[in-house]
Formats: structure tokens, C-alpha cells, sequence
């Protein structure tokens, strides 16, 4: 499994020219990218980095890529980042690592959203517990909102995301309609941002044991 990830992470990591300003996802295959960025910053390339967790920005910065502040730069020519689950649409569930609420800012900012997978995340149909970010105040009620949804919401036992909220992974029996789902799971008072990234992708590439797949927008 490590070997696809890597597979992944290094084609995408060959999209990124001089001078460009590249979003840096969170997660074990966006690492792969991020490492061998800072590999490529040590041989000359010049980038700067825009990270979507402390994380990130942490390994980012000891791999001697230049980290900036989101709010200097305008928009990210290319982000490299992961998922949980791909969909047939380039739709994904992310936030399996909690991280979803910057790494959908640095997404829509972005021109180029590339997201990097092993091919077992690769679904017809969602089956990802949807992360949902909540603020601390009122989370229960937060919860039960969400479950009128027919959402199944259990707290992210011990953890807090880098912005100080709760995560609420919600199980469902089919996730229909992604759009709509979408948009009433954030129009909940107490909800930050879910998981579900729409029309986001620009390209997925996928390690795939006999290879790489890309997915492109259609
Ligand atoms: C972080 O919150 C997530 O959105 C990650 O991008 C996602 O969980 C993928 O992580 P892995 O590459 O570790 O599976």
C-alpha cells in the first residue's frame, strides 16, 4: 500500500514548476509529496508551500520547503493532497485525519486541485464515515441536528483540530444527493465545514499495483 501512495505522490509532485505557489495536503500520501518537494527544493526548485494542517506545515518546513500564510497569496497554482474515498465523479470524502476545513479553503483556492490515492479509495458510492468540524459549544445538539439527516454522528474521541473544533464522523447507510448533502450539513448552526468536496479535483492520480490511473474532470 505504501509503495502506491508513493507511486502517487511522486507523478504528482512532477507537475510543480519554478516559482510556483503549491498547497501542501495532510495525510500519510500527501507526506510522500511533500518529502520529495523538499528533496526538489534542495536541488533548486523555488516554491512556496501554503499548508492545510500544523502537520503538514511541520514536516513541510523541515523538509526546507518555505511555508507562507494563506492570507498573502491570492490563489495556489497546484495543490497536491489526499482522500479518504474517491467517487466515479471526482467527489470526495475527506477528513479522516481531521483536517478538512483548511484543506477546503486551500482548495478553493487553488487552480489545480490534484489529489493523490491508492486505488482502494477508489468507490461507486461513499461508505466513509463523512468527518463533519463543529464548534466545541453545543456539539450535542450540533449532533442530534445532524442526525435528522440520517446521519449517525460519533465524536472523534480526544481529538481537536488545528482550529480548536470537534469532529463529528457521521456513518450513513447510502450518501445520496452529495450536493444538496453538502450544503444542508453546513447550513447547521454549530457546523464549521464537512467533509465532502465537490467539484473540487481537478485530476486523481491513483497508485494502482500495475501502474498509475488518472482520473480527469470530464
Ligand atoms: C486529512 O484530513 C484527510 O483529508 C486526508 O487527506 C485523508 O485522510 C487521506 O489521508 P491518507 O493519505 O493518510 O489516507
Amino acid at each position: 500500500m505504501e509503495e502506491l501512495k508513493r507511486k502517487a505522490a511522486y507523478k504528482a509532485v512532477k507537475e510543480i514548476r519554478d516559482g510556483m505557489i503549491v498547497g501542501l495536503g495532510t495525510g500519510s500520501t500527501t507526506k510522500y509529496a511533500i518529502l520529495k518537494l523538499g528533496e526538489m527544493v534542495k536541488n533548486g526548485l523555488d516554491v512556496v508551500g501554503i499548508a492545510t494542517s500544523l502537520e503538514s506545515e511541520r514536516i513541510a518546513r523541515e523538509a526546507g520547503i518555505k511555508v507562507a500564510d494563506i492570507n498573502d497569496y491570492e490563489s495556489i497554482d497546484v495543490t497536491i493532497d489526499g482522500a479518504d474515498q474517491v467517487d466515479n465523479n471526482l467527489n470526495l470524502i475527506k477528513g479522516g485525519g481531521g483536517a478538512l476545513l483548511r484543506e477546503k479553503i486551500v482548495a478553493s483556492c487553488s487552480k489545480r486541485e490534484i489529489i493523490v490515492v491508492d486505488e482502494s479509495k477508489i468507490v461507486s458510492s461513499f461508505s466513509f464515515p463523512l468527518p463533519v468540524e463543529v464548534v466545541k459549544f453545543g456539539w450535542k445538539r450540533t449532533a442530534e441536528k445532524l442526525a435528522k439527516l440520517n446521519l449517525k454522528p460519533h465524536i472523534r474521541h480526544g481529538f481537536v483540530t488545528d482550529n480548536g473544533n470537534y469532529i463529528l464522523d457521521c456513518e450513513y447507510d447510502k450518501l445520496e444527493n452529495v450536493e444538496e448533502m453538502e450544503a444542508e450539513i453546513n447550513n447547521l448552526p454549530g457546523v464549521v465545514e464537512n467533509g465532502l468536496f465537490i467539484g473540487l479535483t481537478s485530476e486523481v492520480i491513483v497508485g494502482k499495483k500495475d501502474g498509475i490511473e488518472i482520473m480527469r474532470k470530464k
